[in-house]
C-alpha cells in the first residue's frame, strides 16, 4: 500500500424515517431523508500496524494483524465503535494490506442508539475517509460496502439508512423500483425528540420478525395499510400539503403501535408534541425507544418548537441535507 495519502476525512449524515420503518424489510416503501447532524471520521495512516479509534472518551486498539474480533463489551461505547472497526477492517483486506495502521478520529452529532442512523453514518463515513486515502470517491462504491458491513452487523437490513448517508435527500424506496431521490418544492420542518432509551436496531427487527411470523395476517393488513401511508405521503410532499403529511405520520405510527415497537416514552414525546401544536408525530427508525419526529407548522416553526422542547437538549429542530457523503 504504497499509494495512499496520509489522511483523509469525511463525514456523512444521519438520516430519518418518515414513513414505512420495519415494513420496508418485507418488500414494502418507505420514505427517509438525510438530515443536518453529521458524523465526521478523520483517518490517519500510522506504521504501528494499530487499528486506533477514538471518539470522545471511547476508545478501541486492535492490531491490524490480530485474528481475533475486539471481545464486544456490552457497553456503549464498543457498540458504537465496532462497526467502525469493522469498516477498517474489511477496506484494508479489500487493498489486500495488513502492514499498516489507521488511526480514526470519531466526531459525532448524531445520538447513538436512538434510531436516527448513527451506525450507518459511521459506516459510511468510515468506509468513504479509508477509500479517500486510496483515491477512490465513487459514491456507489462506499454505498455497497457500508450497506454490506451494516448487513453483518445486524441481519435482515434493507440497506435504506446506508443508502440515504451515502446520497443523502429525501429518498422513496419501492420494492419493485428501487431508490429514487424526491424533489421537494417546500422544506418542511421536523423536531426530533430522543428518549434517551437505547435500542439495538438488530433485535428490534427480530422481535417484529417473530410477530410476523406468529400474526400472519394482522401483518399482512398492517403491511398494506403502511403502503397506501407511504403512497399518500410521497402526493402530501409533492403538493407540499403539511396537515396531510402531518396526519399520515400520526396514522404510520399508531399501525408502528400495533406492530409492538413503541414504548411508554415514546407515548409520552409523541402526546407532548400533538398537544403543544405539532401538526403530527411518529416514532422513527426501529423504536422500542429512541427518537421521534415531529412535524411542525411552517409559519410557526419558532413558537411551536420552543414550547414542545423548553431549551431541552433531547430536542432538536432539523433542516433536511440533500449532500449525503462529503469529503474533506
Ligand atoms: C432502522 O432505522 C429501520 C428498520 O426498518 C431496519 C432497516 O430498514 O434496516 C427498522
Amino acid at each position: 500500500m504504497n499509494d495512499h495519502l496520509n489522511e483523509a476525512v469525511s463525514s456523512a449524515p444521519a438520516k430519518v424515517i418518515l414513513f414505512g420503518e420495519h415494513f420496508v424489510i418485507y418488500k414494502n416503501p418507505a420514505i427517509v431523508t438525510a438530515i443536518n447532524k453529521r458524523i465526521k471520521v478523520h483517518a490517519q495512516v500510522n506504521d504501528n500496524m494499530q487499528i486506533s479509534i477514538k471518539s470522545g472518551e471511547y476508545s478501541l486498539n486492535v492490531r491490524t494483524t490480530s485474528k481475533v474480533d475486539p471481545v464486544l463489551a456490552p457497553d456503549e461505547s464498543l457498540s458504537f465503535l465496532y462497526p467502525i472497526f469493522k469498516c477498517v477492517k474489511h477496506v484494508l483486506s479489500e487493498q489486500n494490506n495488513h502492514n499498516v495502521g489507521i488511526n480514526l478520529d470519531v466526531d459525532s452529532q448524531i445520538p447513538y442508539g436512538e434510531g436516527l442512523g448513527s451506525s450507518a453514518a459511521s459506516c459510511v463515513a468510515t468506509v468513504a475517509a479509508l477509500y479517500s486515502l486510496f483515491s477512490y470517491r465513487d459514491r456507489d462504491r462506499i454505498y455497497g460496502t457500508a450497506k454490506t458491513m451494516e448487513e453483518n452487523i445486524h441481519m435482515n437490513s434493507s440497506g435504506i439508512d446506508c443508502y440515504v448517508s451515502t446520497f443523502g435527500g429525501i429518498v422513496n424506496y419501492e420494492p419493485d423500483r428501487g431508490f429514487s431521490k424526491i424533489g421537494i418544492k417546500k422544506n418542511f420542518s421536523l423536531l426530533i425528540g430522543t428518549t434517551g432509551v437505547k435500542h439495538a436496531t438488530g433485535e428490534v427487527v427480530s422481535q417484529v420478525r417473530h410477530f410476523r411470523e406468529k400474526n400472519i395476517t394482522l401483518f399482512k393488513d398492517l403491511s398494506s395499510r403502511a403502503r397506501m401511508i407511504c403512497k399518500r405521503a410521497l402526493n402530501s410532499m409533492l403538493e407540499g400539503n403539511e396537515v396531510e403529511l402531518g396526519n399520515l405520520l400520526t396514522e404510520n405510527h399508531k399501525l408502528l403501535t400495533l406492530l409492538g415497537v413503541s414504548h411508554p416514552m415514546i407515548e409520552k414525546l409523541i402526546g407532548r408534541c400533538l398537544d403543544n401544536g405539532a401538526l403530527g408525530a411518529k416514532l422513527t427508525g426501529a423504536g422500542r425507544g429512541g427518537a421521534i419526529i415531529a412535524l411542525i407548522p411552517s409559519e410557526s416553526r419558532k413558537e411551536i418548537s420552543d414550547r414542545i422542547s423548553k431549551g431541552s437538549e433531547k430536542w432538536m429542530l432539523v433542516e433536511f441535507d440533500h449532500n449525503g457523503v462529503a469529503f474533506g
